[in-house]
Parts: structure tokens; sequence; C-alpha cells
């Protein structure tokens, strides 16, 4: 038996990947920039076990459907030259696939525990192609702090990996995540995102992302919370006005997720260094210098329909759990 359990943390993007150039391979339309979140975590164990006819996989202790596990673990497999089949069971601190990027983090957490399951000892780049197969934003989560993920050019897509833009202790910037449903959502990302490719701005989304993800670059490098704020907001809004405009529309929001939106926007106006992104799920997530922190809390843990507010740092690339088997 070969065994290794590995850690992740969930990111969530600022500048917005959506849409793929290719499905087989999964690589995206557009770059993107992401945060890992050092609070959240994931925690998957992988076991190759010769005695097995086929993976399966536990997710928070109840049996799932291992296709996508499969999928991803075979590249590895190939790397390795075995045939051998996986028992993989992974657990999260957060609600799963609720739009907290539990994929992300799921898909890091595994390529990391088979990579050392398997000995392979892939590089930091290597991993992140791997964890993109099972999820575009995955490929993220291998890294902590700032994160930029190139869309790449060519078509083996052994150019779309992220790499780590800004480590999290140069800028210590905080999170924090409002939850306003804790259920399952109804569409998967995957899902959504093939259907916005029907939306009349689909074209001008991909190309208006490259300006968009140099922004957003520049911004971090010069820790410019203003100038990131600005166009983090505008790449939240344009994915989510693209989704809208799909046929069928998409629509993730609920009436919290609008009042958190209008209740940070005001803060902001008031001169609270802060703002808002929220991915393929009803939560939003307030960025905040850390002084402004607990006025943020303060001002969205009354509005109605907010479930739970968890608060994070920013860190945590993913690793190997030491002493677990
Ligand atoms: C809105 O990475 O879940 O969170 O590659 O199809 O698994 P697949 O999609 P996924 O999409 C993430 C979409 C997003 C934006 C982002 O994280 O960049």
């Amino acid at each position: 038996m070969q065994q290794a359990t590995a850690i992740a943390h969930p990111n969530i993007a600022l500048i917005k990947y959506w849409g793929k150039r290719d499905s087989r391979l999964n690589l995206p339309a557009v770059g993107s920039l992401s945060i890992t979140l050092d609070a959240l975590c994931t925690r998957t164990r992988v076991c190759f076990d010769s005695t097995l006819g086929a993976d399966s996989f536990l997710l928070d202790g109840v049996g799932a459907d291992a296709r996508r596990v499969t999928a991803c673990l075979d590249h590895l497999r190939e790397a390795a030259r075995i045939d051998t089949r996986a028992r993989v069971e992974s657990s999260n601190d957060f609600p799963t696939a609720a739009g907290l990027a539990s994929s992300a983090s799921g898909f890091a957490a595994l390529v990391v525990a088979a990579d050392a399951a398997l000995g392979l000892g892939l590089p930091a780049e290597k991993l992140s192609m791997h964890a993109r197969r099972g999820s575009g934003s995955a490929a993220r989560s291998i890294f902590g702090g700032f994160v930029e993920m190139s869309r790449g050019r060519r078509q083996d897509g052994t150019d779309a990996v992220a790499r780590p833009l800004l480590a999290a202790e140069d800028w210590p910037l905080e999170v924090v995540i409002v939850i306003t449903d804790s259920d399952a959502k109804s569409l998967g990302s995957s899902a959504a995102m093939m259907s916005t490719e029907s939306a009349p701005y689909y074209a001008a989304w991909v190309r208006s992302s490259h300006p968009d993800l140099r922004a957003a670059r520049e911004a971090v490098l010069a820790h410019d919370f203003d100038a990131l704020a600005n166009v983090s907001v505008h790449s939240c809004l344009k994915m989510h006005a693209l989704m809208m405009a799909a046929r069928p529309p998409v629509m993730y929001w609920n009436a919290a997720t609008v009042a958190c939106v209008r209740r940070i926007t005001a803060l902001r106006e008031a001169g609270l260094a802060v703002f808002y992104t929220i991915d393929a799920g009803p939560q939003v997530k307030a960025i905040c210098q850390p002084e402004a922190r607990d006025a943020v809390e303060h001002a969205l843990h009354s509005i109605p329909g907010v479930a739970e507010l968890r608060r994070s740092g920013l860190g945590g690339a993913a690793h190997v759990a030491e002493g677990a088997a």
C-alpha cells in the first residue's frame, strides 16, 4: 500500500476564471488571479491498494461519485506507470460545494497526496497542471498568498499553470466570508460555465480579461488596495452579468447576497478599505485591510439571511500532512 495525506486551502479569485478554451483538457479561456485562504481547509488521504478493483471516494464521510477523482488520478498513475486503484477520503471544515471553492482545495489536496503516495516528487508547476485538469481553480490552490493563473497558449495546456505572485506575509489582507446559504448549490460551476458561452458578451468577456489581469497584477505588486478593489469588483460583476445573460440564465445570488454587496459598497464609500467578490454561489467574500476587519464583521453580521461569518487571512500552500499516514 502506498498512502499519503495532504492539506490544501480554497482560494478565491479576484480576477475570475470563467469559460474554457478546451473542455477536454480543462484549459481556461482567460487568466485569473486569486488569494488562498489559510483558515479553511481540505484534508485528503489517498491510499493506493492493489486489492481494490476500482477507486472509491468518501467525501465528508459519505460515499461520493469517484469519476472526476479517477480521471485526475489516472494522469498521476500514468506518470508513475502503475494501474493500482485508490481509496480516497476527503473532508472539508467548511460547507462543501456551496461556492466556497471546495473543488479547488479538493483537487489540490488530491494531487499533492497522490504525488506523495506514489513518490513522484513532481515540481509545484506540474502539480498545478494536474490539479487544473481536475478543476481549473484548483491549479491556484497549490500555492499560498496571491497567485496568478495563466490562460496559456499551447494546445496541450502545459503552459496553463498557476504561479505565486506575492507571498501572503508581504501584503497580509484579511477576508470575511459571509455564508448566506450553506446548502450545496443547484448548478455546479463547470455546467454553468459551459452554458454562459451562449451569452452575447462572451467574446467581450474573454477579450477584456487581459487588461483586468494586468491591472490586478500591477495593483498586487504595488500593494495598491483601491486599484485592486476596483478591478476585482469589475471582474466579479462582469462574470455574474455574463451568467445572467446566458440561455438559460444562471443566477447564484439570493437576497442576502445583494444586501451584503450594498452594505460593503456603502462601507467603502464611507472610507473603509474593503471590497467584495462572489463566486459560483450565493456567499460573499469581503476582502479588507486588517484594521477594517472588525467594522466589516460588525456591519455584515446583522444583515437578514446571513447565516455565518468566517474570517481568514491569506497563506496556505498545499502540503503533505506531516506525521499522517
Ligand atoms: C467562479 O474551477 O470550479 O470560482 O474547471 O469547471 O472545475 P472547473 O471550474 P471551477 O470554476 C471556478 C469558477 C469561479 C471563478 C474562479 O475561481 O476563478
